[in-house]
């Protein structure tokens, strides 16, 4: 018996440590939690899992204006949408000072990639491949929220996306699962700083759990059908690995997962979340996707969508209004069970008394309403912008490379909807962003000009979304003078990226193509920087203009960010962090895909197939099965080479493997055999054979940015261990088998240097 307590003892140490661990809680917390759960009515608690928005809908809206009343009464646990500390504080101060118990409220927002300081959009943040630049970014916006009065992120989002026309492709890290689990754990270290309990400290949300990144066609919103493995080797590791960080938070989605709505999940919201990986924060379902169970038909009135969202695992109810109108006759008549709804409550009290809401309720106010970003910030959104762009192509033009400029470029022809547009380079979801903190390329390339004496000719040429012509001569002539045509063209960043904001074509809206050809007929060089959430399937500009820069959105420093690595000031470092199509058809495209009975490799498929050998393959018959660019991929100004591949074994042991006993060594050399310095990304790729089931031909399994003077070398170390080799078997066990491993450690996916060893018994 008293051995039985003893074990009982050590559960429960062991259980406040891994909470204490995350931060989460701690023994004296959960305490407290339990004295307050003693003291709560049914409606009290329930009005802790109730959370609507009281600012800008960022969905459809309920209409409700009743907040100071509700939240007096304790009716309310979280409100979304409200920005600045006097506004926040008003809120508060009727919940900590008006209502019965004075539980403070918790003030989320969508602080996505900065509040106020806005960096790259996620996908640019991702091409920079360096966790640290990210969190570092985080912890400004962090910073900047927190002074205003939120505490609560609904970041980062860690959806993989493997299909360009999901328009939210934009707001994450793009298509792998290994990249998006560093970045998923750089944000929410920044966003939660060393402790949640510091003023500063914003509680991150993973988000959205899970499979909203497969909606199926692309088409936001829709059915996601994901196999039980692909789920586990694709879609979770981001999340868990922000679970591992210690996120406090995560959101559920809105797509049905292979029939079961996000929201009503049990699987995944309780078995995977809650008790494989003991996640101790809260779950707060997506903008009314408890209601929507209903349209989803799993529902057929109110009382079951909100019974069913809370049996699975949701612990508040974000704008649906559903928890709020039937949790109390839920739990009265016992289809709810009184612990199911107090395990809830204290998820959200958990994170409330993390932050030391309970202590500190309000934000100090500032005599300045909107805060400029710090001299510091603009300098980190610059370095970060700058880290983020992509040169796809760079050929020569007169045996040079086009890019950088070259000083001989005296007049600059700046053509494009883009080059002078503030609001578009802050992107989708820019938080309390102002365009009127933005430096566009316009004005930096107008003053790098005017410091060495060049001109500067500038015509829009067109709008984002326009047949109108009108404009096209002045840009023609505009470059007919010039040595050198910037053309900036791209997606319309408010209502073609982001959420709602599928895209059925992957190419360039309105008339923007047909000025570009227009510019590439005047025969002058041609640089063509991209504004896009996604990448675009721009084949015949791939095939035209000499040098072209994937920018993304990069946020307020874009301007000079861009003319300081088109002049050379700073090497290109980005990479792309997603497949470009070719063509849309190819989607979903993404480099880690499995392999056929009958690959494509070996054949020639720029033309329709001529023999049964080109036939009877996977293939289009109209495009190649290569993307335009490649995942991993990005130039530099310099070159990197790689020498073969060292590898510390030939073969090892699964056993040793499994057991966490052995791993094994890659390394290369890496030279910059160029005149420039240059920050190559060296990336490492493994695929297996013989395994129970297939796994992709290659997926990356580790990388690391090496900066490299002229002429110098470093040599690269990987290690392969068990993380790097197991895998979602035939039996769905995580384990490493029997295999024959080919690696491969290079610039991107598709190219490097190769080694082969055995896995063995
Ligand atoms: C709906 C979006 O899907 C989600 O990402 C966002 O956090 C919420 N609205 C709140 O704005």
């Amino acid at each position: 018996m008293r051995q039985l307590s003893l074990i009982v003892v050590l559960a429960w140490l062991f259980v406040f440590a891994a909470l204490a661990q995350s931060g989460l809680s701690t023994p004296s917390g959960e305490q407290r939690i339990d004295q307050l759960l003693r003291q709560m009515t049914l409606d009290e608690k329930i009005g802790q899992l109730v959370q609507y928005s009281a600012g800008a809908a960022t969905g459809p809206g309920t209409g409700r204006t009743d907040y100071p009343e509700q939240i007096a009464k304790g009716q309310i646990g979280s409100l979304l949408n409200l920005t600045g500390a006097s506004k926040t504080n008003a809120m508060q101060r009727i919940a900590v000072e008006k209502s019965r118990l004075k539980i403070p409220l918790l003030f989320g927002l969508d602080v996505i990639h900065g509040y106020r300081t806005i960096f790259p959009v996620p996908l640019g943040m991702a091409s920079t491949w360096d966790p640290q630049l990210v969190e570092q970014a985080s912890r400004v916006a962090a910073k900047e929220a927190t002074a205003e009065g939120i505490r609560w992120t609904f970041s980062p989002m860690v959806d993989i996306a493997r299909d360009a026309r999901w328009g939210r492709m934009v707001e994450g890290a793009g298509e792998d699962p290994y990249l998006g689990s560093i970045m998923a754990a750089a944000y929410v270290r920044g966003y939660q700083g060393t402790k949640l309990n510091d003023s500063d400290s914003l509680a991150a949300c993973a988000k959205h759990y899970v499979g909203y990144g497969a909606a199926e066609g692309g088409r936001d919103y829709n059915a996601a059908d994901i196999s039980e493995r692909t789920l586990r080797q694709i879609y979770l590791p981001p999340f868990h690995s922000a679970v591992r960080a210690g996120v406090a938070t995560v959101m559920s989605a809105f797509n049905t997962l292979n029939g079961v709505p996000a929201v009503a999940n049990a699987h995944t919201l309780t078995g995977i979340l809650r008790q494989e990986w003991e996640f101790p924060g809260l779950v707060v379902s997506d903008w009314k996707a408890v209601a929507e169970l209903e349209a989803q038909g799993i529902a057929l009135n109110g009382a079951t969508a909100a019974s069913k969202a809370m049996a699975a695992g949701v612990d508040m109810d974000m704008e649906s209004g559903l928890y709020q109108q039937h949790l109390a006759n839920l739990v009265r008549s016992g289809v709810i069970p009184q612990a199911v709804l107090d395990e809830a409550v204290r998820r959200v009290l958990r994170v409330k008394l993390a932050l030391g809401l309970f202590d500190r309720p309000y934000t100090p106010e500032s005599a300045t309403e909107a805060p400029k970003p710090d001299a510091a910030s603009v300098q980190l959104a610059r370095q970060v912008a700058q880290r983020s762009l992509v040169l796809l192509k760079n050929d020569e033009v007169s045996d040079s490379p086009l890019l950088p400029i070259a000083s001989n470029v005296r007049t600059i022809a700046l053509v494009g909807p883009f080059a002078d547009d503030a609001a578009q380079m802050l992107g989708s979801w820019a938080g309390e962003g102002d365009p009127a903190n933005v430096v566009t390329l316009k004005s930096a390339l107008a003053q790098r000009l005017r410091q060495s004496g060049g001109r500067l000719l500038y015509a829009k040429g067109t709008e984002i979304k326009s047949a109108s012509e009108a404009g096209f001569e002045e840009a023609r002539n505009a470059a007919r003078q010039a040595d050198l045509t910037v053309v900036t063209l791209g997606e319309d960043a408010p209502t073609m990226t982001a959420e709602a904001a599928s895209r059925a074509h992957l190419d360039l809206p309105g008339n923007q193509e047909k000025l570009l050809e227009e510019l590439v007929a005047t025969e002058k060089p041609v640089v063509l920087i991209l504004f896009s959430g996604r990448p675009l399937a721009l084949t015949w500009a791939a095939a035209h203009i000499p040098a072209m820069v994937e920018a993304w959105y990069p946020g307020i420093e874009a301007g000079p960010a861009l003319v300081q690595t088109l002049f050379g000031d700073a090497d290109f470092s980005g990479r792309l962090p997603v497949s470009v199509p070719r063509a849309v058809g190819q989607e979903p495209l993404y480099y880690n895909a499995l392999n056929t009975g009958r690959p494509a490799s070996g054949i020639d498929l720029t033309h329709p197939p001529t023999t049964s050998a080109e036939k009877y393959v996977s293939r289009y018959i109209d495009e190649p099965n290569t993307p335009l660019f490649p995942f991993g991929f990005g130039l530099s100004y310099t070159r990197f080479s790689y020498s073969p591949v060292k590898l510390s074994a030939g073969t090892i042991s699964a056993k040793a493997l499994n057991d966490n006993s052995a791993t094994i060594q890659v390394s290369t050399t890496v030279t910059n055999r160029g005149s420039r310095e240059g920050r190559e990304v060296v990336q490492l790729y493994v695929g297996q054979r013989g395994t129970s089931v297939a796994i992709p031909v290659r997926e990356l399994e580790g990388f690391k940015l090496v900066p490299l003077a002229p002429g110098e070398s470093q040599s690269v170390e990987f290690t392969l261990g068990r993380d790097e080799l197991a895998f979602w078997n035939i039996d769905l066990h995580r384990i490493v088998e029997p295999a024959e491993v080919t690696v491969w450690v290079g610039a991107n996916s598709v190219e490097g240097q190769r080694g082969e060893f055995e896995i063995i018994e």
